[in-house]
């Protein structure tokens, strides 16, 4: 007989028990290494609080996180910070851009596994949730230029595609779901204060639109689920990744200069803000880690204050490393202006990010310069959502 945490089992469950107890302790005591011991002590909190709830339902097993759209830009990035933390992750992707690149090399490693499907589908929906404790949903059509130019699929993937994910959770014992949406949608802001998380959403663009609508969508049944959902409204991101995007202000700004081409920037004045995606991955696994009453049915901006930043600020920073030759231009096609404050996720969560836009921009110039994308010319569709596999899109 077995008895932790007022929870008592017997026969040949306890083995299994055990070994699950003793992983979620071990893993906590390797946190306390690195991290804030509150956040150890919380994890280890959060853990115990999972496993008695699967006890009672007679299913106890490690955690298991399935990361929709694990392929993409940020997916990739996370996907691997999942595994290093210990966590038995698996991906589900249609590989929308020919992406599937970026999985190469993971596909053999301890604790991996690839569904290969849209998540629209019942059955791939099915084969990729068998087992899994926890849901990251990334996977959508992401940025104003592709919903625009695909938007019934960007609505059937990013609205009613993200419901299906979120009504099929029910009943399986799933532990927590973590959605990113995104800081697009406050869109245009008249104010020049931040916008915090209850300021009014503006969506600008069927993307933003969708994101809301599933923000919407997830708070209106947070109160029935069996499962503890988040929001996490993303700032744009910029980084390295394993499926790089150059379509993205930061990497796309800095990568053009550092090539020599001369870049056209509109609206130069206009705020946003930006987060790295090791960062990204790094809110993500706070989410997953944290106490039930901290992130039930909560939204979250994340990024850092100090990474708000206008586009003229983000040329000036791009040209103390390298000469170039920029156009600015007034009244482009992307009105969007926005500061957003990060306060929330610091109070709540204690997350700051750990990568600036600063200390980034040279790191980027440097590895155009040293040859590593001399691909992406060849290959553009794989360096930004320009284009969908059309297979993928029907
Ligand atoms: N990149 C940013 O700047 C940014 C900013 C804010 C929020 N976000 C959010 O972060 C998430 C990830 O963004 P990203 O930049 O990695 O995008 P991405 O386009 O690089 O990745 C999306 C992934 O989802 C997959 N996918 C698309 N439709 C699918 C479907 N029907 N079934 C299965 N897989 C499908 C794609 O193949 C791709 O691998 C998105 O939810 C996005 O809204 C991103």
């Amino acid at each position: 007989m077995l008895e932790i945490s007022g929870i008592e089992t017997s026969g040949a469950g306890v083995e299994a028990i055990e070994d699950v107890y003793g992983q979620a302790i071990r893993n906590c005591a390797a946190r306390l290494d690195g991290d804030d011991p509150r956040f150890a002590a919380e994890a280890l909190q959060d853990e115990l609080a999972r496993l008695a709830r699967a006890a009672e339902r007679g299913v106890v097993r490690p955690r298991h996180v399935l990361v929709i759209g694990g392929a993409g830009y940020v997916g990739s990035v996370m996907v691997r910070e999942l595994l290093k933390r210990g966590y038995a992750t698996r991906v589900l992707d249609n590989f929308l851009y020919s992406n599937s690149l970026s999985l190469e090399g993971l596909y053999d490693e301890p604790g991996f596994s690839l569904v290969m499907g849209d998540l629209r589908n019942p059955d791939t929906l099915d084969k990729a949730l068998d087992g899994i404790t926890d849901v990251v949903l990334l996977a959508s059509l992401v940025g104003d230029p592709i919903s625009k130019k695909f938007p019934d699929l960007t609505r059937s993937v990013n609205q009613d595609g993200s419901e299906t994910v979120f009504r099929a959770l029910e009943g399986r014992g799933i532990h927590k779901f973590v959605f990113t949406s995104t800081c697009s949608n406050y869109g245009m802001r008249d104010s020049d204060e931040p916008a915090d998380e209850t300021s009014e959403l503006k969506p600008l663009s069927i993307y933003a639109e969708t994101k809301v609508g599933f923000e919407k969508f997830i708070l209106d049944n947070v109160d029935d689920a069996d499962f503890i959902p988040t929001i996490l409204r993303i700032s744009t991101a910029f980084g390295l990744s394993h499926r790089m995007r150059f379509d993205l202000t930061v990497n796309e700004f800095a990568a053009a200069l550092a090539r020599g081409e001369t870049l056209d920037v509109y609206d130069k004045d206009t705020w946003r803000p930006y987060c790295h995606v090791r960062d990204i991955a790094g809110a993500v696994i706070r989410t997953l880690e944290a106490p039930e009453a901290s992130v039930r049915g909560e939204v979250f901006n994340v990024g850092a204050d100090e990474n708000n930043y206008t586009k003229a600020m983000i040329i000036d920073e791009i040209l103390k490393h390298v000469d170039g030759d920029v156009r600015y231009v007034e009244k482009g096609s992307d009105p969007r202006n926005y500061r957003v404050s990060f306060a929330k996720i610091k109070r709540v969560l204690g997350f700051e990010p750990r990568h600036s836009v600063k200390a980034f921009v040279p790191e980027l110039i440097e590895a155009v310069h040293s040859g590593l994308y001399l691909r992406s010319a060849e290959i553009p569709g794989y360096y930004g959502n320009y284009d969908v596999r059309e297979e993928a899109a029907a």
